[in-house]
């Protein structure tokens, strides 16, 4: 083999595919790649801001939208979600911290989960932060939130992890209101 040839094996190692979309979303499947070395700088994030209008996110469902190449689960939450959330200590969670840089360093408490005081509105990554793949959403899996289905996590309605391998809540985006009805992402 030249070494040409070669290069072109290796080439054609590093070559992977991400799958985007609500198709992707419906089925919960398709793997979603945490490539680290992909993600953008942060001159680049600021420049990557997107506005989203939720005013037609009814109680009870979820809007999904891409951003930077994946997807943000935005979830008008029920007063039982919300309830079910808070009704969760410390000691009962996997992974103690929010995850949530618009809150800093702070506990994966509710409250600190969430956009607003009410509780009402959660937004986070829909990537599964075991192996990437996109999780199901509407109340599903055994704590009533998110459930990938690739290896078996199960996320509450918090988006908290807590049964199965992945190790992380899910990731809350650096997000903001606007106005009452515009989300800013990034
Ligand atoms: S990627 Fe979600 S459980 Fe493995």
């Amino acid at each position: 083999m030249s070494h040409a040839d070669d290069h072109e094996g290796t080439r054609r190692d590093f070559l992977y595919y991400a799958t985007a979309g609500t198709g992707a979303v419906a089925t919960g499947a398709a793997v979603w790649p945490l490539v680290n070395q992909m993600n953008p700088s942060a001159d680049v994030r600021a420049l990557s801001s997107i506005r989203v209008d939720v005013s037609g996110v009814e109680v009870g469902t979820q809007l999904t939208v891409k951003w930077l190449g994946k997807p943000v689960f935005i979830r008008r939450r029920t007063e039982e979600e919300i309830a079910a959330g808070r009704d969760v200590e410390m000691s009962q969670l996997i992974d103690t911290s929010a995850q949530n840089p618009n809150k800093g360093d702070v506990a994966a408490t509710d409250e600190n989960r969430t956009m607003d005081e009410a509780g009402e509105w959660l937004v986070q990554m829909g990537v599964c932060t075991h192996l990437g793949c996109v999780p199901l959403g509407d109340g599903a899996g055994e704590f009533g939130g998110w459930f990938c289905p690739c290896h078996g996590s199960h996320y509450d309605t918090a988006g908290r992890i807590r049964k199965g391998p992945a190790p992380e809540n899910l990731h809350i985006p650096p997000a903001v209101f606007e106005d009452e009805t515009t989300l800013v992402l990034g």
